[in-house]
């Protein structure tokens, strides 16, 4: 037992908001040399939604209202807010904290993480280890992204492969098994594969604006993300004593449809338990996976008492999991 008077942390609500503009690949196919057929072999992709004019917190925000009506909780009952950003609204403060000033909640702690795609891992890690020791009762997860900010849309490479959106957790401390296990990791050394090269104490350079946007190492970084992914699933089921066939869902980060499916075959798990959304939202990076939670939790295939395993690896390269009694 902690000072928070319950020894887990559980999920109670979900949440989403994808931007109203959808665009397909068919529509990139009009304003770039690329077609539907070569983004949805090669990534599973078929359309994403983008901004117009909103930002991450905007998204955020929705998604966050979505998630507390869900847990039914008052939003003043909240006491952590997390973020997972890497296209935050301003350099400071925080996007949490201008989520936090929208919905009308003051004095608790609220910050931004930058870990790429693997942000919403890292939040729910802190947000479960704050719960346990008693930091918290009450936390928000959000993952919010607008994405098409930084991508070079002269750039077909990466630009047919990301997308806006955000997704929210509440996590409640339960007498209730909740998040069973998180495990989270990075590596520097591959830093280089995939960046936005310029930053702000590094120096924003008008003349070479191209480095405010991704790059990346595509074949470089798929290979990796496939192998960390192995080593990813390993690590949750051997902490946990359980056989991989335990797994009722596989919650993915949305990258791309293969790296999914190796993903999943290391599982051994079929196609029909792994929630996939990348085809409808594209790489969200740290909203992909809160997104496709709410969506299997909102169309009834995640029900109570599932037990999930989340997986995500990104830009760093940073990766992690979870493991999750619904
Ligand atoms: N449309 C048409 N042709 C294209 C496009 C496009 N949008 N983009 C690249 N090509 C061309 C290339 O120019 C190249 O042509 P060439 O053979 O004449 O030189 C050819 O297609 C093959 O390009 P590759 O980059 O080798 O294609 P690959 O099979 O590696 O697929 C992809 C590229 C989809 C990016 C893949 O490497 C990948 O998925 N990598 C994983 C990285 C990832 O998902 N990153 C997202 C962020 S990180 C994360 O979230 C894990």
């Amino acid at each position: 037992m902690t000072d928070s008077g319950a020894p887990h942390s559980r999920i109670t609500g979900t949440g989403a908001c994808l931007p109203a503009r959808v665009v397909t690949n068919h529509d990139l196919a009009q304003i770039m040399d690329t077609s539907d057929e070569w983004i949805r072999e090669r990534t599973g992709i078929k359309r994403r939604h983008l901004v117009e004019g909103e930002t991450a917190g905007d998204l955020g925000l929705v998604a966050a209202k979505n998630a507390i009506e869900m847990a039914g909780i008052a939003p003043d009952a909240i006491d952590l807010i997390v973020v997972a950003t890497t296209t935050p609204d301003k350099v400071f403060p925080g996007t949490a904290c201008i989520i936090q000033r929208r919905l009308g909640i003051g004095g608790c702690a609220a910050f931004d993480v930058q870990a790429a795609c693997s942000g919403f891992v890292y939040g729910l890690d802190i947000a479960d280890r704050q719960i346990r020791t008693g930091g918290a009762r009450v936390a928000l997860i959000i993952g919010a992204e607008t994405l098409s900010k930084i991508v070079n849309w002269e750039d077909r490479g990466t630009a047919v492969l990301f997308g806006d959106g955000a997704g929210a957790v509440v996590l409640e401390a339960s007498e209730q098994e909740g998040v069973i296990s998180t495990h989270i990791h990075a590596d520097g050394r591959y830093a280089d594969l995939l960046e936005v090269p310029q930053g702000i104490s590094s120096g924003y350079d008008a003349v070479r604006a191209e480095r405010a946007f991704i790059t990346m190492q595509g074949n470089a970084v798929f290979k990796r993300a496939v192998a960390t992914l192995d080593s990813m699933a390993r690590e949750t089921l051997d902490a946990n004593g359980i056989d991989r066939h335990d797994i009722d869902w596989l919650v993915p980060h949305q990258a791309n449809l293969r790296i999914i499916a190796a993903a999943a075959r290391k599982l051994d798990l079929p196609m029909e338990r792994v929630i996939v959304t990348v085809d409808e939202h594209a790489n969200t990076s740290g909203a992909s996976i809160p997104l496709a939670l709410d969506a299997a939790v909102r169309d009834g295939r995640i029900g109570a008492g599932d037990l999930l395993l989340f997986e995500a690896f990104g830009a760093g390269f940073t990766w992690g999991s979870a493991l999750v009694r619904f």
